[in-house]
């Protein structure tokens, strides 16, 4: 350790060095629907075969993950990452109402004891955008019974998560699910105009207190099990307001974003999800800057946009511990991706200098896999899968990744 207050040490005794704090948690993230395949009984798999489907393609096998599940977690491990965050399939797990898989759960547990055999901390979603057939039938999150509905495959899940997990992730992305609502809906897309004044996608009051409500049932029943940390991973872009934009931005921020973040006061963690920064002008947000690189789904190349989005959690929070639980980049071009990590890790290491307290990164994804509406085009992993024999190769980008978790370092 280093004798007196070296020139890389903070006043306080922070370490303002490239390096981590012991015990960080490096991981990577995926999901159920998006790479588990052949996920018929869930809403998404219905939506995607409708006739006048808005999705490119049909999710199809995915990446065959749960078949598959054993050689992803070598690979994760095998880079050198220690952390794990995957999701449970409620359509799996409760193909029918009340009717529970015992098979399904028993998957996942193999899962988690699978990730513990490789020295990897499992961090289970419960619910990653998809539900149930019936649940959607049902109304969905603004349903009747949908908060009792959820505490109740809650319980049903505790055996996945009570041995060994340290987080959980109740509702993922509660907000996107929100506002995807309107583009699932091809009718409602078509009169929508982006950038509209209200529109297109604003969770209604009614649809975020739901949510809300059915995340802090599910927090309930996780209480039973000793030690396990509960949270919920929001989707965050860093609004970054053109000067006298502050009050909009903030205005832009708050339904779609920061009322997610303010239910999660007092929660044991909030995840931060976060690709880009979106300024905001006058009127709203303005478009990507002219000249400025994108990426295959047309967001900002900015990888700095997950220190703003931390700083933003701890503000609003007041401090709940945070873990970015998803960032990364939709680009063909693997070295683009290289850079993006090794410069939104530089990024977020300056905000926990300044005392942001951020205990882990995930990137998104391990894998290439099913980017919802845009299908299999857009290639966020660190590994690649070829979509006819599901072969899985480590791009470059991984080791780089693997290089820095490893050693908890950034390179000078
Ligand atoms: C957030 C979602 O949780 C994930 O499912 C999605 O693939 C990524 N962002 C990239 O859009």
């Amino acid at each position: 350790m280093h004798e007196g207050l070296s020139a890389r040490q903070g006043t306080d005794g922070s370490d303002r060095s490239g390096t981590f704090p012991s015990g960080f948690l490096w991981g990577a993230s995926s999901a159920g629907h998006q790479i588990e395949g052949g996920n018929v009984a869930s809403d998404f798999w219905e939506m995607e075969h409708a006739p006048g489907s808005v999705f490119a393609e049909p999710s199809g096998d995915a990446c065959d993950g749960y078949h598959r599940w054993r050689e992803d977690v070598g690979l994760l491990a095998g880079l050198g990452l220690n952390a794990y965050r995957f999701s449970v399939e409620w359509s799996r797990v409760e193909p029918e109402e009340g009717r529970f898989s015992r098979a399904a759960i028993d998957h996942y547990r193999r899962v988690v004891e699978g990730c513990h055999e490789r020295g990897v901390t499992p961090v289970v979603t419960l619910q990653h955008i998809t539900v149930p057939r019936w649940f959607r039938r049902s109304g969905w999150w603004t349903g009747p019974a949908a908060a009792d509905r959820f505490a109740r495959f809650t319980e049903a899940v505790l055996p996945v998560v009570s041995e060994g997990v340290g987080h959980v992730c109740t509702i993922n992305e509660p907000n996107f699910a929100a506002m995807l609502e309107y583009d699932l809906d091809p009718a409602r897309a078509a009169r929508a105009t982006p950038g509209a004044e209200g529109g297109p996608a604003v969770p209604g009051p009614a649809t975020t207190e739901a949510l809300v409500i059915a995340h802090r049932r599910a927090v309930e029943v996780l209480r039973s099990v000793p030690g396990l940390a509960c949270g919920w991973t929001v989707c965050a872009v860093d609004h970054q307001p053109v000067d006298g934009a502050e009050e909009v931005a903030a205005a832009w921020a708050r339904p779609r974003q920061d009322v997610f973040l303010e239910a999660a006061k007092g929660d044991d963690f909030v995840g931060v999800q976060v690709y880009t920064r979106e300024l905001i002008g006058p009127h709203g947000p303005l478009p990507v800057p002219e000249g400025a690189e994108t990426t295959q789904i047309g967001w900002e190349y900015y990888p700095e946009a997950v220190a703003g989005a931390v700083r933003n959690a701890a503000k609003i929070t007041g401090g709940t511990p945070i873990l970015v639980t998803e960032n990364g980049v939709a680009t063909a071009d693997d070295s683009r991706r290289a850079e993006y990590i090794t410069r939104a890790l530089r990024a977020l290491k300056g905000a926990m200098d300044e005392g942001v307290d951020v205990r882990g990164y995930f990137h998104w994804s391990l894998l290439d896999n099913f980017e919802w509406l845009l299908g299999y085009r857009p290639t966020f992993g660190l590994v690649s899968v070829d979509r006819t024999t599901f072969e899985r190769t480590v791009k470059p980008s991984a080791r780089a990744y693997g290089a820095i978790a490893g050693t908890g370092r950034l390179p000078e």
